[in-house]
């Protein structure tokens, strides 16, 4: 069994954007999928819709930088679909600000959401992983502002770097256990991503990404683009790991 059908799938964030289209994808191929955001009217309602299409979804609150809520969300899928066996650690968030203007709480959120909290989620599911037959899929969902970093966007920047760098540790720690692990480096994608940004804290940081390269065209991936890599990667024959996928929109 390579790709997703009859397993136990998990992705966090998944009440929107790219966790939302992935979890609709990986329903679609036949995974039993459990999704975890903190915002419970959206959860739901992005849940009953995947639902609609004859799936089993399961939907739990989840603040992945809140280590109680992640043990009671794991603790929630695993009573209700089993053993976790694909988890996609997709939950993200950034504020634009130079790093002298943001708050502490920014700060500390952006890393804990986009670092801490990933890191969080596969400690908790890495025993179920190895133990899976087949062994279980790990698909951390990273940015290109890892490797590129941008001004106004440090935290941001450096979690994203961190979670790459964490793969790749985590990697060596797994060798010998099957289990794969997916680093997804993912380009621009028309999502909410920037929905509750401040306007004019957005202007200041898109003013300094085209001044300094980093915003060079507006070209997006669609939610959908970045899901079907994922389902492919997951579909892969078991001795082949897509290490490092990075995705770009065609400008
Ligand atoms: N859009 C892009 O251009 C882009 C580019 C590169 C990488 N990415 C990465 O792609 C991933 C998905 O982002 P997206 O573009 O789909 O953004 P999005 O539409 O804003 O979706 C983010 C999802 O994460 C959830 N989330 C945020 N904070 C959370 C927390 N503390 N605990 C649990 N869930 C949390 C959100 O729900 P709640 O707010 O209700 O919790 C939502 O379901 C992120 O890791 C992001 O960094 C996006």
């Amino acid at each position: 069994m390579n790709g997703p059908a009859g397993r136990v799938a998990v992705v966090t964030g998944g009440s929107g954007g790219i966790g939302a289209a992935t979890a609709a994808a990986l329903a679609a191929a036949g995974a039993r999928v459990a999704i975890g955001a903190r915002n419970a009217t959206r959860l739901t309602a992005t849940a009953e819709r995947i639902a609609g299409g004859g799936a089993t979804v399961y939907a739990h609150p989840l603040d992945v930088a809140d280590p109680a809520s992640v043990e009671a969300f794991f603790d929630g899928v695993e009573a209700t679909l089993g053993p976790v066996e694909i988890l996609v650690a997709n939950a993200g968030a950034a504020r634009p600000a130079p790093l002298e203007d943001a708050t502490t709480d920014s700060v500390v959120e952006t890393v804990g959401v986009n670092l801490t909290g990933a890191l969080l989620c596969a400690r908790r599911v890495l025993p179920g992983l190895r133990r899976a037959v087949p062994p279980g899929d790990l698909v951390l969902v990273t940015s290109d502002a890892g490797v590129h970093p941008r001004a106004h966007l440090v935290a941001y920047s450096a979690a994203k770097a961190g979670l790459e760098a964490a793969a790749r540790a985590l990697a060596l720690e797994l060798e010998g256990s099957g289990v794969r692990i997916c680093t997804l480096r993912v380009g621009p994608t028309l999502t909410g991503f920037a929905d509750g940004w401040d306007p004019a804290a957005t202007e200041a940081a898109m003013g300094v990404w085209q001044a300094q390269g980093t915003q060079r065209h507006w070209a997006t991936l669609t939610p959908d683009d970045v899901a079907s890599v994922i389902v492919d990667a997951l579909g892969r024959p078991r001795g082949v790991a897509s290490v490092l996928v990075e995705l770009q929109p065609v400008p």
